[in-house]
C-alpha cells in the first residue's frame, strides 16, 4: 500500500490531501497541532502525529516517531500568510516577521534532513506547498510582502533539496495549489481545495511529466522561479 506524511493536515489544503490520498487508499500520516484535529483526522483513517512546526522538540518528536517508516510522498504544507498589507510602503513588524519565517522558512530547513531520508529511494516524491506569489520572476506587486519573501524562500529550499537528493533517487517539487478558498485564501477565492488537491496528486504521481527541481502549479503548468 502507498503511503503519504502530510505535514500541517489539520485543515484546508493539508487536511483534503490527507482525505484524498485515504479515499486512493492510501496510508496517511498526517501531523495536527490541536486535540479536535487529531480526532478528525483519526476518524477519517490518518495516523495523527502532534507537530508544531515552530517547536524545535517537536521536530525532535517527529523524527523519532518516523523511525523505520518509508513515505511514497511527503506534503511539506504547513504555512502562515502573516500580515495581509506588508508590502515596500509598510513593513511587517519584528514578531510577525519571526512567526512567518519560522513557519514557511526555517521550520521547513529543519524538516528536510528529518523527512528526506523517510522518503521512498525508488522514485519517492516531496512536494513543497509553495505559492505563485513566491515566484520573483511572476512578481507584479508587494501586496503580501512577507508571505511573498517566505515563498521565495521555500522555493530555494525546494531547489536546493532536488540539488542535494535527486542524485539519490528522490524528487523534489515546488508547487502552487492555485489561490484555493480555504480559511488563508478566503472563501472568494478562484479554486475549491477538492480540485486543488486533485490537480496537485495528478502532478505528483507524474514523474516524468513533472520532473524533480521544477515548480508547477495544480493544473501542471510549469512555473518560473
Ligand atoms: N489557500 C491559498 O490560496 C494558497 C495559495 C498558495 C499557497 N498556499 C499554501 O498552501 C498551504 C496550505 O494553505 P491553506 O490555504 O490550506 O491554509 P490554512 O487553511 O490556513 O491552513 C494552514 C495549515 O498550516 C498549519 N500550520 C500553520 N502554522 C503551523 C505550525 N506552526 N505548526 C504546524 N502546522 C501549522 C495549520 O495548522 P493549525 O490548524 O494547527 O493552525 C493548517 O493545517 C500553505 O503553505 C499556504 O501558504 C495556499
Amino acid at each position: 500500500m502507498p503511503a503519504a506524511l502530510v505535514l500541517g493536515a489539520s485543515r484546508g489544503i493539508g487536511f483534503e490531501f490527507a482525505r484524498q490520498y485515504l479515499q486512493a487508499g492510501w496510508q496517511v500520516h498526517a501531523t495536527y497541532r490541536q486535540e479536535a484535529h487529531r480526532l478528525a483526522l483519526r476518524d477519517i483513517g490518518a495516523h495523527p502525529l502532534k507537530l508544531d512546526v515552530e517547536q524545535l522538540e517537536d521536530i525532535a518528536g517527529l523524527a523519532w516517531q518516523l523511525d523505520g517508516e518509508a513515505f511514497d510522498v511527503v506534503i511539506m504544507n504547513a504555512g502562515v500568510f502573516g500580515p495581509r498589507d506588508s508590502s515596500t510602503q509598510k513593513p511587517a513588524d519584528a514578531a510577525a516577521f519571526d512567526q512567518v519565517m519560522r513557519t514557511n522558512v526555517l521550520a521547513a530547513m529543519r524538516l528536510i534532513p528529518v523527512v528526506m531520508p523517510c522518503l521512498n529511494a525508488q522514485g519517492g516524491t516531496m512536494a513543497f506547498i509553495s505559492s505563485r506569489m513566491g515566484s520573483i520572476a511572476e512578481a507584479s506587486s508587494s501586496y503580501g510582502l512577507l508571505y511573498r519573501v517566505s515563498k521565495a524562500s521555500v522555493n530555494m529550499l525546494a531547489k536546493l533539496a532536488h540539488v542535494d537528493y535527486h542524485a539519490s533517487g528522490l524528487r523534489v517539487l515546488a508547487l502552487h495549489p492555485g489561490w484555493v478558498r480555504t480559511d488563508m485564501g478566503g472563501p472568494n477565492a478562484d479554486v475549491d481545495v477538492q480540485t486543488s488537491v486533485d490537480g496537485l496528486r495528478r502532478v505528483i504521481s507524474e514523474p516524468l511529466a513533472y520532473p524533480s527541481g521544477q515548480f508547477f502549479d495544480y493544473r501542471g503548468s510549469s512555473l518560473a522561479w
